[in-house]
């Protein structure tokens, strides 16, 4: 597995380190509001969990699922809710947990969503920005790290399911996914 990685863009540490940045920047901001934090299965999932126990505030989470890239690396530009919350957001604080933002197609229409329902605020906190290859104007409230437009996988980002396992985050070879 870690031979298909032709580079490591962020170490398992420095990704800790950064998570911890992020839960107590969330933790100051939503003192007392009891946030709802939303993770956008499945790549979000290791970012939530990190991300959640480095939350020192009252907080919930819920998941939602929505359609991926399957085996590309492009988006189809396609968004469906595979699995919606379980929780109505009505006059939640919603705080929408992704891994990484790409087009932006996936977020804009999420954020949609949740307007329609009703939240009291909606925030976005990305692990990773991919600024570069934006199709709609859109901003994460917080973000991790700004990475060039290279296909990443690891701590819970995939190709075609596999290395989502890995620790750290790495620029997968071209070959794996040309071939
Ligand atoms: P959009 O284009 O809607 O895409 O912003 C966001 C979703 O696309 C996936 N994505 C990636 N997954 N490595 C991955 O494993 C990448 O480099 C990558 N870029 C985008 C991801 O699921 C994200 O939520
Ligand atoms: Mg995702």
């Amino acid at each position: 597995m870690r031979n298909d990685i032709e580079e490591v863009l962020y170490t398992e540490e420095e990704i800790q380190a950064k998570v911890k940045e992020l839960g107590d920047i969330i933790s100051k901001e939503y003192e007392g509001r009891n946030p709802l934090l939303v993770c956008v299965l499945k790549g979000a999932f290791i970012f939530m969990a990190d991300l959640f126990k480095n939350i020192t505030i009252h907080s919930e989470v819920d998941f939602m699922a929505v359609s991926s890239y399957g085996a590309s690396t492009k988006s189809s530009g396609v968004v469906k809710i595979i699995k919606d919350l379980d929780v109505p957001v009505e006059g939640r604080n919603v705080v929408i947990v992704e891994d990484i933002i790409d087009s932006g197609l996936t977020l804009s229409y999420l954020i949609d969503v949740l307007e329609r329902r009703n939240a009291n605020s909606i925030s976005v906190v990305a692990l990773f920005d991919k600024p570069g290859r934006r199709t709609v104007d859109l901003e994460p409230d917080w973000k991790g790290f700004t990475i060039p437009d290279a296909f990443v996988v690891g701590y819970g980002l995939d190709y075609a399911e596999k290395y989502r396992n890995l620790p750290f985050v790495g620029v997968l070879k071209p070959e794996i996914y040309t071939t």
